[in-house]
């Protein structure tokens, strides 16, 4: 896996000498904030080596280095999901690539099921914590010391730091916004109504099918992470609602202005 990185690593080296300190990855419908980032260069991901390929309507599958908010950038356009068939290993190899160019924070967003009695669709959640329910772990095999220890402490994965400057930045523009802790399951089926209750019982707001192997291998480097995620619909016992992949896309794209806002404001600040 090691040369793997690194030869992956070269190759974006080898086209451009552009030094990213900032890696975002944007979730399902919340491609547009690359539209601020002035771009220095872009790959599509089909272009890249050992890079793999995406599966879903909606995520673009472009890599884009540039400047946001007068800092330097590399952003996924869309992600790799479990769901999708690969293995954890393939969804977080890129995020070991922008480790290796040097990132110094991770910045990730995603569209979530909100479980908190107090949240509505279209909120922002900051995500201040995780519940791993993924039947896996991106670390499980034999561990490459060259890229942190066998057993990675977790106790802030998520930069308490950057939690409070986001949730005072939505606050203070006058957003819906909440701090919570975020299930990450494997999908790709939403949950039934006795699931929802059980995630609200285990202690999360909010549920969804990504983010969580991103931040253990960003953790396992010592990186510091931050998530926005957008609540798209609400996961109800008493109330059961439909959910449908075009629903989550349609509320994640009319709050995707807001949650740019938030990130550009934070990066401004970082
Ligand atoms: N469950 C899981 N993943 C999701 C949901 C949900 O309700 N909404 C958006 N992504």
């Amino acid at each position: 896996m090691l040369e793997k990185i690194k030869s992956t690593a070269d190759f974006i080296r080898s086209k451009t000498s552009f030094n990213p300190e900032y890696g975002i990855v944007l979730g399902s419908g919340l491609g547009g904030l690359v539209q601020e980032v002035r771009e220095e260069f872009s790959f599509e991901y089909s272009d890249i080596p050992n890079f793999p390929l995406s599966t879903v309507k909606g995520h673009g599958g472009k890599l884009i280095l540039g400047t946001l908010a007068g800092k330097k950038v590399i952003a996924m356009q869309g992600r790799f999901h479990y769901y999708e068939g690969y293995s954890m290993q393939e969804v977080t190899f890129p995020i070991r690539v922008m480790i290796e160019l040097g990132i110094r924070q991770l910045l990730l967003s995603n569209a979530s099921g909100g479980m908190n009695p107090d949240y509505k669709v279209g909120d922002i959640v900051i995500i201040q914590d995780q519940i791993n329910l993924m039947p896996s772990n991106p670390l499980i095999g034999k561990n490459e010391d060259e890229l942190g220890p066998r057993f990675p402490d977790m106790s802030e994965a998520y930069e308490s730091k950057s939690v409070q400057a986001a949730y005072e930045i939505a606050s203070a523009a006058g957003y819906r916004v909440h701090k919570g802790v975020y299930a990450g399951v494997s999908g790709p089926c939403f949950e039934t109504p006795a699931e929802y209750r059980f995630l609200r019982i285990i202690g999360a707001d909010i549920v969804g099918m990504s983010t969580v192997p991103e931040v253990i291998v960003a953790r396992h480097a010592g990186i510091p992470c931050f998530a926005i995620s957008i609540v798209t619909d609400l996961g109800g016992f008493e109330h059961v609602e439909k959910i449908s992949h075009e629903e989550v896309l349609r509320v994640a794209n009319a709050s995707e202005g807001k949650m740019t806002d938030v990130i550009s404001q934070l990066l401004a600040k970082l």
